[in-house]
């Protein structure tokens, strides 16, 4: 909006475009539905929604990537033409299939996860998708792999995407070592930045205590992206909240 030398007029503008409209579309479970049975379930490959329907049976199921953030990932995948690409945090697999069906047939994901049972859950699916061949599958937690890969300067700049989806009390210590693997211009995706709603929550505010636990990281990892120079920022307000970083430098 234009600014002008009237402070009033400034206020009157923020406080009709407040009653008309508001920053975040989504004001309500019922839009959010409506997203969901116009744009996504419409148009979710089979696979993903078979993959969808067995996760939801699972008592964990609280922790996949919701449909609408699987149909983002796949398009922004597409969109940049990713071909060589990483997955921290795999459960069942959701959020791969939604990358292993974007990526070329040469494509490939390094799929990482402490839990190779709930991998081997969805792969089946993943299988009969025929995108299979594209994952590579590291059981165990993804740091030290990590640090092996940044020790070799080969790896270095060699991603287009990495998708970031497990323990959120390592985020910042998987940024300063991913920043070094993706390329410049190459795309890391951080899943939960709004955690819940908690990132504006006061601290006193009732929270499971998963939630608080992790609260703190994420809102230094929110400070700590916002201020990194070496990459261009956008954070959506898709799924739990993702924040895509660009690498410039
Ligand atoms: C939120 S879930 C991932 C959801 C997944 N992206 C999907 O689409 O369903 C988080 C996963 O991170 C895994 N995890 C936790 N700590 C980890 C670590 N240190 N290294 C690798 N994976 C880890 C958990 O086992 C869990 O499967």
């Amino acid at each position: 909006m234009a600014s002008t030398t009237n402070g009033q007029e400034d206020q009157n503008q923020a406080g009709r475009h407040q009653e008309v409209g508001h920053k975040s579309l989504l004001q309500s479970d019922a839009l959010y539905q409506y997203i969901l049975e116009t744009s996504v379930y419409p148009r979710e490959p089979e696979s993903m929604k078979e993959l969808r329907e067995l996760t939801a049976k699972h008592p964990w199921n609280i922790m996949t990537t919701s449909a609408d953030e699987g149909q983002f990932l796949n398009m922004l995948l597409k969109l940049i033409n990713a071909k060589k690409t990483m997955e921290i945090g795999v459960y069942t697999g959701y959020s791969l299939l939604a990358t292993a069906l974007a990526l070329p047939e040469d494509g490939t994901i390094l799929a990482m996860d402490i839990n190779r049972e709930n991998y081997e859950l969805g792969l089946p699916v993943i299988e009969k998708a025929g995108v299979a061949h594209k994952i590579e599958f590291k059981e165990g937690p993804a740091l030290p792999v990590l640090d092996d890969m940044v020790a070799d300067k080969k790896n270095h700049g060699s991603y287009d995407f990495i998708f970031v989806d497990a323990d959120k009390d390592n985020y910042i210590n998987y940024h300063k070592r991913l920043i070094d693997l993706v390329k410049v211009g190459g795309v890391i995706g951080y899943d939960n930045t709004l955690w819940n709603g908690s990132v504006v929550a006061p601290p006193d505010a009732p929270m499971r205590k998963y939630v608080r636990y992790y609260r703190d990281f994420v809102l230094e990892l929110n400070k700590a992206l916002a201020a990194d120079p070496r990459i261009e920022i956008c954070m959506l307000p898709v799924g739990d909240g993702i924040t895509l970083c660009r690498r410039i430098s």
